[in-house]
């Protein structure tokens, strides 16, 4: 089939390439984001695929029926960048990637604790410039320290286990909690209040929607411990970035690892280097010293990309031969808020 990607960079290219062998289709790779502005480069083509920070909205899934495109595949577990109410009404249908590596973001989450409490960047600054004094790079001892762990799906279950692996105690919270996996790892569930309160540690792993947006506002940066290390792998808006602004100004928030931003669309995933940065609420994290952005990498390992790929491509051959599509989204599935 063939298949229009858009907002494709080097690495998807190959992956898609490499996990094509196995299916055949007829890969056009597209640069721009899929949004209402370039949803005609999909003229001609019966399915897409998308990416995050494409925007398809009612516009553009409009403008993509109008061209043929019956199917978004979209290269990603999360699916809020997509109306599915509009994909309903244009019958458009919508499938993801709901599992390619829990570990790599889990991973990611991890490794941004553990680099901003030891100082990782700060550290590797100063001796390239032949600064060995270790003044400001005090860190603390992991182990026996409570980590909240905010939505216990795929992802927040690795880094539970991760976690309780350093020796931490681990707290969770989900709408569904799972009694058995709690036992199975050693973690109690409580309530969202109570995870604010007790953690020293808070990593977010629930998916974007109506109810979790800006969870993490100013009342709830107000119950967290004071010294927290806050670290966002799930969507950016997520938390309040105006608040978290705030109350890293006042020192409540011990650091911030964020490896999504609310506005991070036009942003993420381009080199802005040598331009005038126009976000002033990313431009401002980026002057504190505890805080470590990175720009939505937590995906971004070899597994990760050749497993997305590869569902990605099947989801579009299924389609193609009318097969059931394991992976579709339709809005009646989504948890209502
Ligand atoms: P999942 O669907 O396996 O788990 C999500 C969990 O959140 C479920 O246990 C669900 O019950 C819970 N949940 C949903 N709504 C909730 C609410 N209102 N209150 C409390 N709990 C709620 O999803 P998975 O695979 O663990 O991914 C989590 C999120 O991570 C994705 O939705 C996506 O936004 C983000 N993600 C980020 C990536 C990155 O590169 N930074 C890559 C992949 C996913």
């Amino acid at each position: 089939m063939r298949l229009a990607v858009f907002d494709t960079h080097r690495y998807d290219r190959s992956a898609l390439e490499e996990a094509n062998a196995d299916f055949g289709h007829a890969l056009t790779f597209l640069e721009p984001r899929l949004t209402a502005q370039t949803a005609r480069l999909a003229e001609g083509f019966h399915a897409v695929c998308s990416f995050v920070n494409d925007r398809v909205d009612a516009a553009t899934l409009e403008l993509l029926r109008a061209c043929g495109v019956r199917l978004v595949a979209t290269r990603s577990a999360g699916y809020n960048h997509i109306d599915l109410e509009a994909a309903r009404r244009l019958d458009v249908r919508v499938t993801r990637v709901p599992e390619y590596s829990p570990h790599a973001v889990a991973e990611h989450a991890v490794t941004l604790v553990l680099s901003l409490n030891r100082h990782i960047p700060r550290a590797f600054a100063r001796v390239r410039d032949w600064n060995f004094s270790l003044d400001g790079l005090v860190g603390f001892d992991l182990a026996g320290k409570t980590v909240g762990i905010a939505g216990t799906g795929r992802i927040g279950r690795v880094a539970a286990r991760i976690f309780r692996g350093f020796g931490c105690d681990v707290v969770c919270f989900d709408a569904v909690a799972d009694a058995a996996f709690a036992r199975e790892v050693g973690a109690r569930y409580v309530t969202l209040e109570e995870l604010y309160a007790v953690s020293d540690v808070i990593s977010l792993h629930v998916p974007l929607t109506p109810g979790t947006h800006h969870m993490v506002d100013a009342k709830a940066l107000a119950r967290m411990k004071r010294g927290v290390v806050l670290v966002n792998t799930g969507r950016g808006a997520l938390i309040d970035s105006r608040a978290l602004l705030d109350a890293l100004k006042s020192g409540h928030i011990g650091a911030a690892g964020l490896d999504v931003y609310e506005e991070e669309e036009g942003i993420f995933f381009q080199d802005l280097s040598g331009q005038v940065l126009q976000d002033d609420v990313l431009a401002r994290l980026l002057t504190f010293p505890n805080v470590l952005v990175t720009s939505h990498q937590a995906f971004l390992t070899r597994e990760a990309l050749g497993r997305i790929a590869h569902t990605t491509l099947a989801s579009v051959r299924a389609f193609e031969r009318g097969e059931p599509l394991v992976n579709e989204v339709r809005v009646e599935q989504v948890r209502p808020a």
